[in-house]
């Protein structure tokens, strides 16, 4: 009869530490690409303005001719991309406009005016606001929320060339993510950069309140009324990287 050892694992133990030492394998590695592509992201690159193919002008076309946002970013208000507008959004207005202009000759090109080569394709814009592929984003829920374009992109309607307004990177998104009320605006103003906050008779307008019932506290107002979501989830982790 062969006597009890002294002390025996419980069976469970190997796979448990089978499991963390895994896991302790794994982390640096896993950490070591994200620090790296953290690093080398363009994120960080506030400033950064690639020369486009055609030198369209917001502060032309978004400012002084006074087009909405959603006319050619026609999603953004639906989808987490807020994709470009297509060639033929430019053509409603440059078939009869400035028709023979020779900066517009990349759009008449992907129209299948010039060579066969670029006849279909879309017009090759370079991206300015580029997150790594590892960070979720989705601008539908921000619009949703009230969060203006201008507060992340800054005074695109007077930019001639558009270039990165802010640095994009996490402490950035987590700043508002922990205190989003004062960022809110009624959400049909999203689009209106030289929104007034202190325009009273506007706000009421967008609010469908009388001027007397305005809340003392537009922040909270907005984060009870647009039921967004508690600082506990817009921090944790899984929120934006899944
Ligand atoms: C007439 C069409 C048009 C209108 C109106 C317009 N845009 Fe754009 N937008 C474009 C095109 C084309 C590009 C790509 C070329 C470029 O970057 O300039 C672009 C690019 C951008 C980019 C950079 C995208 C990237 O690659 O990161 C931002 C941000 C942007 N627009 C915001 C806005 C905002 C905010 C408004 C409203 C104030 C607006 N746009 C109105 C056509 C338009
Ligand atoms: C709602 C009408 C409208 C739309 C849509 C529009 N534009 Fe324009 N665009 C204009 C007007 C008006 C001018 C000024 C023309 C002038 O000064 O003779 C202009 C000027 C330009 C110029 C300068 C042309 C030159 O030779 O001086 C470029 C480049 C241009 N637009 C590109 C675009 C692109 C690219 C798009 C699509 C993303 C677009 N536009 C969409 C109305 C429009
Ligand atoms: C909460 C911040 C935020 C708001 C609000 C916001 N954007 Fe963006 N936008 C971003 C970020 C971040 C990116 C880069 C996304 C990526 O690379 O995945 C981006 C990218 C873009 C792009 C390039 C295409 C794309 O989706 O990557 C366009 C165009 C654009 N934004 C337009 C707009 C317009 C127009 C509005 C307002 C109607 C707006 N954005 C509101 C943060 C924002
Ligand atoms: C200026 C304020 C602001 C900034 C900057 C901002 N957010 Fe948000 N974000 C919000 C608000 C407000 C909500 C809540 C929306 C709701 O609850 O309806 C939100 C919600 C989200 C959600 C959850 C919605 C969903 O679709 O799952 C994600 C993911 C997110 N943000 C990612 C980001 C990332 C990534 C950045 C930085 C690149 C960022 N946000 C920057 C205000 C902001
Ligand atoms: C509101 C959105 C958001 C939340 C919540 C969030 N992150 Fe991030 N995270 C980002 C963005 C955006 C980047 C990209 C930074 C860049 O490119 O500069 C990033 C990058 C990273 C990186 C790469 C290294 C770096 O700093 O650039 C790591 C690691 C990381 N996040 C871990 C986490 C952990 C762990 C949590 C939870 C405690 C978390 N993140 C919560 C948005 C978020």
């Amino acid at each position: 009869m062969s006597e009890k050892p002294p002390f025996v694992f419980p069976k469970w133990i190997n796979k448990a530490t089978l499991g963390l030492l895994a896991t302790l394998a794994i982390a640096p590695v896993y950490l070591i690409i994200l620090l790296g592509y953290g690093a080398n992201a363009r994120t960080l690159n506030v400033g950064f303005s690639p020369k486009q193919p055609v030198p369209f002008s917001h502060a032309l076309h978004a400012g002084k001719l006074g087009i909405n946002c959603y006319y050619c970013h026609t999603d953004v208000m639906r989808a987490a991309f807020a994709a470009l507008p297509p060639t033929q959004t430019c053509l409603n207005c440059h078939a009869e406009i400035a028709p023979k202009s020779k900066e517009l000759e990349p759009v008449r090109d992907s129209d299948g005016l010039g060579p066969a080569s670029k006849a279909g394709l879309p017009v090759p814009w370079i991206k300015v606001n580029d997150e790594p592929d590892y960070v979720y984003f989705n601008h539908a829920a921000h619009i949703n929320a009230g969060v203006s374009c201008l507060t992340c992109h800054g005074r695109v309607n007077e930019m001639t060339q558009v270039y990165q307004a802010k640095p994009l990177n996490m402490a950035w998104c987590l700043a508002c993510h922990r205190n989003p009320g004062p960022n809110l605006r009624p959400r049909n103003e999203v689009t209106n950069l030289n929104w007034n906050p202190n325009n009273k008779v506007q706000l009421a307008r967008d609010l469908g309140l009388k001027e007397s019932q305005l809340p003392k506290n537009l922040g909270k107002y907005l984060v009870k009324k647009y039921k967004i979501a508690s600082t506990k989830l817009l921090t944790d982790c899984q929120t934006c990287h899944h």
